[in-house]
């Protein structure tokens, strides 16, 4: 059994990381993960929590859908991109047909090794930290294996410390986009998603190498917007709620700028003023509207 060195009753700290009390995986679990069989192949869905994976998920399922007809499954997207790091019934390591797609939100340094030998593909999708920052504390209200926040300063002090789930929403984008040229990697911003989804599926099938008709891709986008995905049992998760891991909705708003009704002056001070140190040799600087 490993020690755990504790962040908190409902976190421990791995490489650097946190990750859940509360899950099965212990640390010589998550090392473990590094040597599992990875194909060419394979598909990683990559984010920080909530960044979109979600969303995500449900748009490799219907470009893999459109892809490979003769794969199509009934099952919810869980099953369909199980998550790396978590030992269910839907377990990642059970038996698929490929392409397999696996979800993730582990550090650059964490991935299977096979993800960079292999140069499997990887998805990484990013969004603006101040929305992450406000999805999360709502999520921390939700999924029962986190801990409530006592207040939202409370939280926001976290989030800038990296003492959140996961750890550094900083590190986690610049670690990625610095292990860029070894990894088989194509970036998506969330907000572009959201201004240009059509675009950006579009994008996704040329790095996947997915010749869909433009009618296929038209059926991508409509499955994968927020209201269709909201009523959508494979993709909403809601079953969840039912099984008594999460106590709400996590499809909860699904849009850029949220922060703003959250966020007071001098948090978005502080935040901006974090931001600027922390990314100051990151190219994101330039390309990122944090606003
Ligand atoms: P909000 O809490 O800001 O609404 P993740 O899947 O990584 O946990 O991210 C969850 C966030 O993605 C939530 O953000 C959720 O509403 C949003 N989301 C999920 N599906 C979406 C969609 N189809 N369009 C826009 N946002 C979506």
């Amino acid at each position: 059994m490993d020690s755990l060195d504790f962040v908190s009753p409902y976190l421990f700290k791995h490489k650097r990381r946190n990750f859940l009390v509360k899950d099965t995986l212990r640390p010589s679990d998550l090392d473990a993960l590094q040597h599992i069989e990875i194909r060419p192949t394979d598909v990683f869905l990559i984010t920080y929590p909530k960044s979109g994976t979600v969303w995500m998920q449900q748009i490799l399922v219907q470009i893999m859908d459109a892809a490979h007809p003769e794969q199509a499954e009934d099952g919810h997207n869980r099953t369909r991109v199980p998550w790396l790091e978590e030992r269910t019934a839907d377990n990642p390591l059970r038996e698929r047909p490929d392409p397999r797609i696996f979800g993730t939100h582990l550090p650059a340094d964490m991935l299977p090794l096979g993800v960079k030998a292999e140069q499997s593909k990887a998805v990484y999708v990013w969004r603006n930290p101040k929305d992450i920052l406000v999805s999360l504390y709502h999520f921390a209200h939700t999924w029962v294996l986190l801990e409530t926040p006592k207040s939202f300063e409370g939280f926001f002090q976290q989030f800038l410390d990296g003492e959140v789930y996961m750890g550094s929403w900083f590190n986690h984008v610049q670690e990625y986009f610095a292990a860029q040229n070894q990894l088989n990697i194509h970036f998506v911003q969330y907000e572009n998603m959201l201004k240009d989804l059509r675009g950006e599926v579009v994008k996704l099938c040329a790095f996947l190498e997915k010749d869909l008709t433009g009618e296929a891709i038209d059926h991508v986008v409509k499955m994968s917007s927020f209201n269709s995905m909201k009523t959508d049992p494979k993709a909403n998760y809601k079953d969840l709620i039912e099984k008594g891991r999460y106590l709400g909705e996590t499809m909860r708003k699904g849009v850029a700028g949220d922060w703003k009704n959250y966020l007071t002056v001098a948090q978005n001070e502080r935040f901006d003023q974090v931001f600027r140190d922390k990314m100051s040799n990151s190219p994101l600087t330039c390309t990122w509207e944090i606003d």
